[in-house]
């Protein structure tokens, strides 16, 4: 059996418009950090036929999507390669489906590995590539290909992602993740919807040099353990997007009353705020600042992280 789990990650520079949709080249770079213990493990067994209990549709045109590029990766790696025409998988979240955190990206980032593991035919050959940056970036570009963001989980504690190009960044800062439950049901609107929906709306001009400013920025302040700018920089790029929502054509937002709420509560304290495509409230914290940020949250429903290097191996 192959065991993968990664995990999900959230953006502080959002993408958001897709330059190219079959590749799900992004119209901007996005920067992201990625998470811990919210993560998705994928089990996968061999089988005659392809089975999965949910979602088995899209994972299997994913399966069958990304094969002739998968050869082509592990012979460049000087791996043998044998794809059967099944696998049975088994695909288990840490979160609740309802908790409003996208579950494909840490998904189709394990299920993409596992896939490659499976179909590679020398685990310890496999484990030993995996070492190298760029094996991991083309594993990570195959799995952009059934959920964009998926990408990201690959690198961390930040990563970014650029075009075709994706990769790990570091930084010195010692941080904590939350994500506050404000409201769980599903959102009416799903990301693949929104990156079309957004053209329409009269901010859209621009938006990509926003976003590109903002990355920018935010890289050098990650590089240089600027927790302000990073604050900043979350702040207003969040603010872009959920705006080009409220503006599109037709208009729809994530944002429920408790989100404002929360919102105003939190402006000003020293906390990197951010919204993912949903209603719940995503916070970055300096380490030391974990008692007041506890204390600030109570008594809400909250779902506690960290940053890590990305996916890992089970078994
Ligand atoms: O990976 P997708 O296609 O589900 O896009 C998600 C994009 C956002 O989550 C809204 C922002 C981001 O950069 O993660």
């Amino acid at each position: 059996m192959i065991e993968v789990t990664a995990p999900s990650n959230i953006a502080l520079i959002k993408y958001m418009g897709k330059q190219d949709a079959d590749l799900r080249l992004p119209t901007n770079p996005s920067l992201s950090m990625t998470l811990d213990s919210l993560s998705t493990t994928v089990k996968l067994w061999p089988h005659e036929t392809f089975q999965m209990a949910y979602g088995e549709q899209r994972a299997h045109k994913h399966y069958v999507r990304i094969q002739q590029d998968a050869r082509r990766l592990l012979a460049d790696y000087s791996m043998a390669c044998r794809i059967p025409p099944g696998c049975a998988l088994e695909v288990q979240s840490t979160f609740p489906a309802s908790a409003g955190i996208a579950s494909s990206a840490s998904s189709f980032a394990a299920m993409t590995t596992a896939f490659l593991k499976y179909w590679s035919q020398d685990d310890a050959q496999f484990l030993t590539a995996w070492e190298l940056p760029q094996f991991k970036e083309r594993i990570a570009q195959l799995a952009r290909l059934g959920s964009g963001s998926a990408c990201r989980s690959f690198f961390g504690p930040f990563a970014s992602w650029d075009g075709e190009h994706v990769s790990s960044v570091s930084t010195q800062l010692e941080l904590i993740h939350c994500v506050v439950l404000i409201h769980t049901e599903e959102k009416k609107v799903s990301s693949a919807e929104a990156h079309t929906r957004i053209h329409s709306s009269p901010l859209w001009h621009g938006r990509p040099d926003r976003a590109r400013a903002r990355f920018d920025t935010s890289l050098k302040a990650l590089m240089q353990n600027d927790f302000p700018t990073l604050i900043h920089e979350a702040w207003q790029d969040f603010w872009d997007m959920h705006s080009l929502f409220h503006t599109a054509d037709p208009w729809w937002t994530y944002f429920e009353p408790g989100t404002i709420q929360l919102l105003k509560t939190l402006f000003g304290c020293g906390f990197l705020v951010t919204l993912d495509a949903g209603p719940n409230i995503h916070i970055i914290a300096l380490r030391q600042d974990t008692e007041k940020l506890q204390a600030l949250l109570h008594p809400h429903k909250v779902l506690w992280d960290k940053p890590s290097s990305g996916v890992r191996f089970g078994l």
